[in-house]
């Protein structure tokens, strides 16, 4: 059995063998001869950091290089290797980019979020990574924070029933003890606990807005927080990672009554947790040492230190010498490790079939995972207003399209594709909006980036949206902030509107965006507006919608603040009055 041969290596090691399994390093900074000398359990890629040209082959030669530095330690166990599948395989140039987490959560179709999951992981596993960091399981509860489309909503349940769908999807079912397999990668149900409802500005310096502190009784953690975790760990979710935000003014990668004491003896979670990226750094204390003992001993099993391992390491093993980290709780995480590692399989097939075989190439950016991606984005777009029936067009009109937003892969598909932050761009191969509304027309289609040249044509369509962004961002105010993501148009975007409305074209307005977006004038001038999310490399799928090849069926999985000075504005709250609420969403009248 799996425990029979955790108890059988477990004896068999020594102390630097079992902190090497604790220890996760980052690609660049550690070699295949590095996790032999040191035994390391793990290697991540950050985002943003892949091999070489980003190819399929790269990938399945870097980690089998990896797996074969493992495999021929005196132990032979096998590493997991860790990628931030967020939204597909969304490091990987070429592979389908799913819309991000809130627009899965307009959608309200656990079946398709277990779908997005199984491919993500099919695409995953064809380049031989073993574990995504996915599904962030936040609830969204203040826009400003610059991680909230990463959430499928500001309902806990909302978060509990399509994470559960997620991990299934991931997983293929809980890990049991077979090859998770050649189409299958281990999850994480992110960030352990309460990262979505952080007080705003309460972060460290320079993170005001990201890894801030959620402030909140214990009846109301556990009912928004906590409570959505109880699907995916029941479905077995492999990992879970903890959050670098604090919980009532504790630092959860020090918070031993929330990972030990809630997670692990309350709930039950038998595998093992990681960290964040170097976190531990985060605990306010002298000395790395006391760092790592405080983590330690609050229960973080594997430790991502993608550059310091080395320290890590060093300042581990001193302080089990010392007493400090009792060798228990060492061989409770080691256990952890190995357990999930023995249970998805790793120590039979080290690297997934799948990704040595001949197929595996026809998997990445697959016309079924297209497809899938496709019907995703127009199951999620949410239809904010159809006045007089603008919509949907009519595929003869002569239309006008404006934005950026309108033409660019890389904004439509937000932060965590290919790179961190994401960037604009042909990022990745795909569809933009512009290309989707073209393919379907049959009339004439202009084009222009600023609006410019409206006049004359039957309906404009007018994109408009945020830069992309993901950690350490968000809207930070009124201290002027140079990572600030203005959680409103841009002032030339508000031009651009007036520009093509003074045209006199009735104005169909797409928002692309991770959140909603302050514009109550905007919304009001537009006689039609749709949310469009974060909708990844299909932006076919928006026109799919306005030319009424399916009518729109998103519903806002968060509430549509009215102004700034509203936020946050909850589902619950009371005097609860946004400007479209929880669950707003038309759809057409006419056919
Ligand atoms: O998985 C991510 C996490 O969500 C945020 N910090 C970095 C991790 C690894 O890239």
């Amino acid at each position: 059995s799996i425990d029979k041969k955790v108890d059988e290596l477990l004896r068999q090691m020594t102390l630097a063998e079992k902190i090497g399994q604790m220890t996760q390093a980052e690609r660049k900074h550690a070699t295949p001869e590095d996790v032999k000398t040191y035994h390391l359990g793990s290697i991540l890629n950050g985002g943003g950091s892949f091999p070489g040209d980003n190819t399929r082959a790269e990938w399945v030669a870097m980690i089998g290089a990896y797996q074969d530095a493992a495999k021929s330690t005196r132990l032979g166990i096998p590493l997991i290797y860790g990628t931030d599948a967020v939204h597909g395989h969304s490091n990987l140039k070429g592979a389908t980019i799913f819309p991000h987490n809130v627009a899965i959560g307009a959608t309200r179709n656990a079946e398709l979020a277990q779908e997005i999951g199984a491919a993500t992981a099919r695409e995953t596993a064809a380049t031989g990574v073993h574990w995504t960091f996915a599904p962030t399981l936040c609830v969204a509860r203040d826009d400003r924070w610059g991680r909230a489309y990463e959430c499928f909503g500001e309902s806990p349940q909302l978060v509990g029933v399509l994470g559960k769908a997620y991990v299934n999807g991931l997983q293929g079912g809980r890990l049991n003890g077979k090859t998770i397999g050649s189409n299958k990668v281990v999850a994480t149900a992110k960030h352990w606990v309460a990262d979505g409802g952080t007080t705003y500005g309460s972060g460290d310096e320079g993170y005001e807005i990201d890894r801030g502190d959620t402030r909140l009784a214990a009846a109301e953690l556990e009912k928004i927080h906590i409570a959505p975790y109880i699907p995916a760990l029941q479905a077995g979710v492999g990992t879970v990672m903890v959050s670098y935000s604090s919980v009532n003014g504790t630092k959860m990668h020090e918070n031993k009554a929330l990972v030990t004491g809630k997670l692990k003896d309350e709930l039950g979670f038998d595998a093992f947790t990681i960290s964040d990226w170097a976190a531990l750094g985060e605990i306010p204390a002298e000395t790395n040492r006391e760092r790592v003992v405080r983590s330690i001993n609050a229960g973080l099993d594997m430790v991502m230190e993608p550059e310091e391992w080395r320290a890590f390491i060093a300042d581990l093993t001193a302080a089990v010498e010392a007493g400090e980290v009792s060798m228990e709780r060492i061989d409770d995480a080691v256990s952890r490790i190995l357990k999930t590692k023995l249970r998805a399989g790793l120590f039979d097939a080290p690297l997934a079939p799948l990704a040595v075989s001949s197929d595996a190439d026809a998997v990445i950016g697959s016309d079924e995972h297209r497809a899938l991606a496709r019907q995703a984005v127009r199951e999620s777009l949410v239809l904010l207003k159809n006045d007089a029936n603008l919509l949907p067009l009519d595929k003869g009109a002569k239309v006008f399209v404006a934005g950026d937003h309108a033409n660019d892969i890389g904004l439509q598909s937000g932060g965590w594709t290919i790179e961190w932050q994401g960037g604009r761009g042909p990022v990745t191969d795909g569809t933009t909006i512009l290309q989707g509304i073209e393919a379907l027309s049959d009339g004439e289609v202009t084009y222009s980036a600023a609006g410019d040249g409206a006049a004359g044509h039957d309906v404009a369509i007018v994109v408009v949206g945020e830069e992309p962004y993901a950690e350490g961002m968000g809207d930070y105010r009124p201290a002027p902030c140079e990572k600030c993501q203005p959680i409103t148009p841009s002032k030339a975007q508000r031009e651009m509107l007036a520009r093509v409305q003074k045209a006199g074209v009735p104005t169909v307005l797409v928002v692309v965006s991770g959140r909603p977006l302050i514009m109550t004038d905007a919304l009001e001038s537009a006689r039609a507006a749709v949310a469009a999310w974060l909708p990844g490399s299909e932006g076919a799928g928006v026109a799919d919608v306005l030319f009424g090849d399916h009518a729109p069926k998103g519903k806002l999985p968060v509430s549509w603040p009215q102004s700034l000075e509203q936020i946050p504005v909850n589902i619950g709250d009371e005097n609860y009055d946004p400007l479209y609420p929880f669950g707003f969403g038309l759809t057409y009248e006419k056919p």
